[in-house]
């Protein structure tokens, strides 16, 4: 843990803020100095070499730390500021490239698609005659139309009948708003929960409650909250989503779905006011105690650092049943041998960091490998045969 004061920079548009004002408190409280930045009075100069900011035409002191706090309406600008900072070496709480992902609904549900966590079955298309379908396919009427980067609620609208969703989502796309055609999930209509993330853990969670005929439990559609103490799947799934996005710090939105959690979106920059209240616990100081303890540990692209040793390539691949490397010791399996360095496996979601040697390697085994390329194809499974049958036509 680093001992010495931090010099932070808090981005935000609204220092008069809760959140923004909780964060300065804990962090001057835990002896680092914080100031408020605003995000739109930062100028970028991006030279070879030299990447620079300025602060209302002035070049900024040198800071330890980001606390990047964005709103969605300046998004572009404010991660393109973050990642300025990142290029100029300074640690950002959560990256741009993170923020970037999980702003837009339809990219964030891609990127959590391929995992093995909840989310709602959601589509997105162009043509008009693809809208039906479309809505059928996720399980018909009422159906959810989402604008893709809304947010507290506004842009979501729940259709009841698949003649109004259509009409919804003609006029949206008319006016060249992008939408996502999402399942209602019923079983949660009114109520979701709100899983507070830093790190590897959730600190506080609460569930929100819509009032009277509304659907959108957002507190700023007048939901109201109630702390609430998270089994372990949606704790699970909350960290998961949370690592999966990038995000370090993220509030994870979830519905409780009939077969468990089901997310619907990741946010980047939390509020604190609603969980504060609700779990009585200082979350701003564990953000800020986090921030101390990683602010040496930047995001780094692996595969972009580590590929710069010409023929080297990262490979995440898994063991089959007719690989050499199945039921072998991690030892014996020619892997560090031929200068293979695993750095991780992950089995049936379970990992384990930098194994040394005496593991068994089963199939099924998800190895997260460095080395030569020509050593590392000796090892990846074959590729599947293409399944003959249908044919896409133009
Ligand atoms: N697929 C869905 N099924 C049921 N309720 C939903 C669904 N999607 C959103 N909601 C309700 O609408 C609220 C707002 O949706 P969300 O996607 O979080 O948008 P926003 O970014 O505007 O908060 C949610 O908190 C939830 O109460
Ligand atoms: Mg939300």
């Amino acid at each position: 843990m680093t001992k010495s004061p931090l010099h932070i920079a808090l981005l935000s548009r609204s220092p008069g803020c809760y959140s923004t004002r909780r964060l300065v408190e804990a962090a001057e409280h835990r002896g680092h100095d914080a100031v408020v930045l605003d995000t739109l009075k930062f100028g970028m100069f991006v030279e070879s070499k030299s990447p620079q900011l300025t602060y209302r035409g002035d070049d900024i002191p040198e800071f330890d730390a980001v606390i990047p706090r964005i709103g969605t309406s300046i998004s572009f600008y404010g991660a393109s500021v973050v990642r300025q900072f990142e290029q100029m070496g300074v640690f950002s709480l959560n990256s741009a490239a993170a923020i970037t992902a999980s702003r837009d609904k339809l990219r964030s549900m891609q990127t959590l698609s391929r995992h093995d966590i909840g989310i709602a079955p959601s589509a997105f298309v162009a043509r008009k005659r693809d809208v039906l379908p479309a809505i059928e396919r996720v399980g018909g009427a009422p159906v959810i139309i989402k604008l893709l980067e809304g947010t507290q609620g506004v842009g979501v609208i729940l259709a009841d009948s698949v003649k109004i969703a259509e009409a919804i989502i003609e006029t949206l796309q008319s006016t060249r708003q992008n939408v996502l055609i999402q399942k209602f999930v019923s079983e949660s209509r009114g109520r979701d929960i709100r899983a507070f993330v830093i790190g590897d853990r959730v600190v506080a969670a609460m569930r929100r409650r819509a009032q009277g005929q509304e659907f959108r439990s957002n507190v700023h559609r007048g939901g109201v909250t109630e702390p609430v103490i998270l089994d372990e799947a949606y704790e699970r799934t909350a960290v998961r989503a949370a690592q999966i996005m990038g995000l370090r710090v993220a509030g994870v939105d979830m519905l409780e779905g009939a077969d468990g959690p089901v997310i619907m979106e990741v946010n980047s920059s939390p509020g604190l006011e609603g969980i504060e209240a609700s779990s009585q616990k200082d979350i701003a100081g564990e953000i800020i105690d986090y921030l101390a303890e990683h602010v040496r540990f930047a995001d780094l692209d692996i595969r972009q650092r580590l590929s710069f040793a010409r023929g080297y390539v990262v490979s995440e691949f898994t063991v089959t049943s007719n690989s050499p490397l199945d039921g072998v010791r991690l030892t014996q399996s020619g892997l560090k041998s031929r200068g293979i360095m695993v750095m991780s496996i992950n089995r049936n979601g379970q990992h384990f960091p930098a194994p040394t040697g005496d593991d068994e390697l089963h199939h099924g085994d998800k190895l997260l490998c460095y080395g030569p390329k020509v050593a590392l194809q000796d090892f990846l499974p074959s590729m599947k045969p293409r399944v003959k049958g249908k044919k896409v036509h133009e």
